[in-house]
């Protein structure tokens, strides 16, 4: 298995508002908005189907009681520690998908991680793209602090890893998917995200314990920060 090494770095991280106060984002076909108790059935129907939950970690709910307990990692007091979204098409009021970070800290790489997923018979119409697209705008328009945190070192440019101690970095969002999940990488890449880092290691899904897969990282920064490292060509090791 590769190593990969870790480093201590200042950055900034978003302030996030607890989920009374998060703005409901509307693009043309979509209503985004904060997952509420009542949302456990329609909820269930998405993360019941085993190809919208083929990549995430624990697999496909078996009971409303599972759906029920995934939304407890969301709603108070755990909604200072996430940012996350039902997803609604907004001419039938369905809910079609899922997406945001389950936590500040990312466990792949240390950034903000973001992950979504959508009922397969919505596949291939844009939707994946217009959520990305929206939700990226509304993650860089959070207020900022200043922050300390570990990361990837293969997650920074070689001019932000120059400083012995405590390297400043620009903040990144990041997401990690399958080399093979060719739908989530390309609406990675136009919601303005850019491939850095592919490696392979544990297959980090439950049922596939033991295994290994290949996976490919992705970073964007804030608009207005592309020259100052994650987003750059000249910067980043892009792949
Ligand atoms: C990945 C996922 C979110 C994509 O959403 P989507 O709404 O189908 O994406 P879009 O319709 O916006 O498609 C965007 C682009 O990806 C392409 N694409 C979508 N699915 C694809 C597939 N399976 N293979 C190849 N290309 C694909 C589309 O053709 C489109 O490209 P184009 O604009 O150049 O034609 C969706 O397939 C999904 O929910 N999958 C299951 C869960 C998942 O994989 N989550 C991500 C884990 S990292």
């Amino acid at each position: 298995m590769e190593q990969r090494k870790r480093v201590k770095i200042r950055t900034t991280l978003p302030i996030l508002p607890p989920i009374e106060s998060r703005d409901e984002i509307h693009t043309p076909r979509l209503i985004i908005r904060a997952p509420r108790i009542s949302d456990v059935p329609a909820l269930h129907t998405l993360r019941s189907q085993p190809e919208v939950m083929k990549y995430s970690s624990k697999g496909p709910d078996k009971t409303l009681e599972d759906t029920r307990r995934s939304l407890d990692d969301l709603l108070p007091p755990n909604d200072s520690k996430t940012y996350y979204f039902l997803i609604f098409q907004r001419d039938t009021g369905d809910l079609i998908g899922r997406g945001g970070l389950h936590g500040i800290s990312g466990r792949t790489l240390g950034w903000p991680e973001i992950g979504y997923s959508f009922k397969p018979e919505t596949w291939g119409k844009g939707y994946g793209t217009e959520f990305l697209t929206a939700f990226v705008q509304n993650w860089w328009s959070l207020p900022r602090r200043e922050a300390e945190i570990e990361v990837d070192a293969t997650a920074l440019d070689a001019q932000e890893l120059e400083s012995e101690v405590s390297p400043s970095a620009v903040e990144r969002l990041v997401a990690a998917a399958d080399v093979n999940n060719l739908g989530s990488r390309r609406i990675l890449e136009k919601s303005g995200f850019m491939a850095f880092r592919e490696w392979t290691g544990p297959d980090p899904r439950e049922a596939y314990k033991g295994q290994q897969a290949r996976m490919v990282a992705f970073a964007c920064v804030a608009p207005g920060q592309e020259t100052r490292g994650g987003g750059s060509k000249n910067n980043m090791s892009i792949i």
